[in-house]
């Protein structure tokens, strides 16, 4: 493998996108940021993943929401009025289930989505109050992941903060741990913290919902080729990259990666920078941490929640843990 950085002291590398591609192609073995996957294409590519057959997460952790919505309200209210915080909210979908809950128990529900799209979160006020009238939508735009603080509530009230749909698990075990850090240092004693985690299983059952038969994962994985291409002005011919799903047991996550198909240069004129592929050389792309029973319990008690309850599916592969502000 060889990479051949042109001219590294002739730019300057200020923007976020190329300074991680910048890195993640300059080391070995290469990797891709996996936030790089969302751009409006890959938003829309990732919302078809969560039809399709094989990707049971999403259906999952819905079914135990719709299942436990009352329950999961009252236990985080007590006797306060609740105010819903969603990080990453995107579309919200999942979410209605629990604002329904809570509409039922008090006459109005603040709900604040937080996300980096102010489109979907427009969207998403937009349905939310139509929908379900008593809910009062206060969106935030903003990348929860580096600075996050909320509103001073009343002392009736009380935060839930949702971080469900595995979000957690595509970070790495020491940045999720500081992710849940800063959501705590932003809460008072006595809100809570509703993080969905998706569970060890089957490797087959892995494999498939990470390589789909239709291949729209393979799709989705391949557009972060398609974006540098757009926004680095490179030249990646996206088609000679294969899409390959891996189960990681030592480190306990699914990989994806893209493997060139041949030996090829690529040439990113924005950071002018030629990176060199071997045959059979791979861009590691994202990695999906699977979580065992009672590991998100432990990751929230070390960012300062107590355990107060953990729901799962049937076949106990998705869970939904409740955990409080101490
Ligand atoms: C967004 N995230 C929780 C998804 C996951 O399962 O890790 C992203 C994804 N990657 C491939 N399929 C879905």
């Amino acid at each position: 493998m060889t990479t051949i950085p042109v001219s590294p002291a002739s730019f300057h590398i200020s923007d976020k996108i190329a300074s991680s591609v910048y890195e993640g192609l300059m080391s070995s073995p290469k990797w891709l940021p996996s936030w790089l996957f969302y751009d409006a294409a890959g938003s829309h590519l990732f919302d078809q993943i969560t039809h399709i057959p094989e990707y049971y997460v999403t259906r999952t952790e819905r079914e135990i929401l719709a299942q436990r919505a009352g329950e999961i309200v009252s236990r985080a209210a007590g006797e306060h009025a609740l105010r819903l915080v969603e990080l990453g909210a995107g579309s919200a979908d999942k979410t209605r289930v629990l604002l329904s809950a809570a509409v039922e128990r008090q006459d109005t529900v603040f709900y604040e989505p937080v996300d980096v799209s102010a489109s979907a979160l427009v969207e998403a006020q937009i349905r939310i109050e139509e929908e379900i009238p008593g809910v009062i939508v206060c969106p935030r735009v903003g990348d929860y992941t580096h600075d996050f603080d909320l509103d001073s509530t009343l002392p009736t009230e009380r935060r839930l903060v949702l971080y469900i749909g595995s979000s957690i698990g595509n970070f790495e075990p020491g940045d999720s741990l500081m992710l849940l850090e800063r959501v705590r240092a932003a809460l008072d004693p006595g809100d809570c913290l509703l993080l969905g985690v998706d569970l060890v299983k089957d490797e087959s059952v892995l494999q498939t919902a990470y390589d789909d038969a239709a291949g729209v994962t393979a799709a989705f994985n391949r557009n972060v080729l398609v974006r540098l291409n757009r926004e680095l002005d490179a030249d990646f011919r996206p088609e000679t990259f294969a899409h390959r799903a891996v189960w990681n047991t030592s480190e306990s996550r699914m990989e994806m990666h893209l493997v060139s198909d041949t030996k090829q240069t690529v040439w990113l004129s924005a950071l002018d920078l030629r990176v060199t592929f071997e045959a059979g050389e791979s861009i590691h792309t994202e990695n999906s941490y699977k979580y065992r029973p009672g590991d998100a319990e432990a990751l929230a008690a070390k960012a300062g929640f107590a355990h107060e309850a953990t729901w799962t599916d049937e076949r106990g592969w998705f869970a939904v843990c409740l955990a409080r502000a101490v």
